[in-house]
């Protein structure tokens, strides 16, 4: 099996400008929620962990005195830092870095956030350890990613059809188990709030250019799906019409 970080650098190196452009990432309730739980104060440093195209970074930074926005993957910052410019944002330092393995000292930082991206991580709890390594006590970590169902083989069938369409998925957690691992890193979980976002399956697959075979699977993966499933992602429509649900959530939590 190819190791998840070097596939996530392949496949965000190649599909950089789509996840600037993407609607979905863009924007919407949930970039709201992280800004708004973020609680940005304007003296404060903040850090924006797998920034990917910027659009969380960006939406904090004129709210804090300085903003560093960390990626595994080079182009995607170039983008990232193109977005910006494109928008008047200044005072964004990009840092290529992984997130498993912060390099940036103890107590750096008074807000780090982290959106739809912590499922390609190979070792949440070390991301979330490194988290709370470099946060201030007192400072606010704020974490937004998809989530599965708490009944094991949903959750199972749900990762697998994610990693279908994209193999550098790792693995979504459960709301439960996310809170557990944000707890054992000794942060305080203040919030969690659900989103539900729905996608076309077709545009969907495209943002990760899947072949024509595997949008067949994809389809057929979703009409087959078990009730426990289905309940879940709400499946619509047929064939290009289809469109199904992914749940996302935000939470908070602080370093006390
Ligand atoms: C979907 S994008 C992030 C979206 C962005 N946070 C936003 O709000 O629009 C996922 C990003 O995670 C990055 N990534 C994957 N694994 C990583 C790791 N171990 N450390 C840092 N970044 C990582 C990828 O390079 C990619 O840019």
């Amino acid at each position: 099996m190819r190791d998840p970080k070097s596939l996530s650098r392949e496949r965000f190196a190649e599909h950089a400008d789509d996840y600037v452009r993407s609607q979905s990432h863009a924007g919407g309730a949930d970039l709201e929620k992280v800004v708004e739980l973020s609680r940005a104060q304007p003296e404060w440093v903040a850090l924006d962990v797998a920034t990917g195209g910027g659009h969380t970074a960006i939406a904090i930074a004129p709210r804090v005195a300085g903003m560093i926005a960390l990626d595994l993957t080079a182009e995607m910052l170039t983008a990232a830092a193109a977005l910006a410019a494109e928008r008047g944002v200044s005072g964004i330092e990009f840092v290529l870095g992984d997130a498993e393995k912060l390099p940036f000292p103890d107590e750096s930082f008074d807000l780090v956030t982290c959106r739809i991206a912590a499922h390609h991580f190979p070792d949440v709890q070390r991301f979330v350890d490194e988290v709370a390594r470099v946060l201030r006590p007192g400072g606010r970590f704020v974490l937004q990613d998809q989530c599965v169902p708490e009944v094991a083989a949903s959750a199972a069938f749900l990762n697998l059809f994610e990693r279908l369409r994209d193999p550098s998925h790792n693995r979504a957690l459960s709301q439960r188990a996310w809170t557990e691992v944000v707890g054992r890193a000794g942060l305080q979980v203040e919030e969690v709030a659900s989103f539900e976002k729905r996608h076309v399956l077709v545009e969907w697959a495209r943002m990760q250019s899947c072949t024509a075979q595997t949008l067949e699977r994809l389809q057929e993966m979703i009409r087959d799906a078990p009730e426990g499933v289905r309940a879940w992602m709400e499946p619509t429509g047929e064939g290009s019409e289809t469109s199904f649900t992914i749940w996302q959530f935000v939470l908070s939590a602080e370093k006390r």
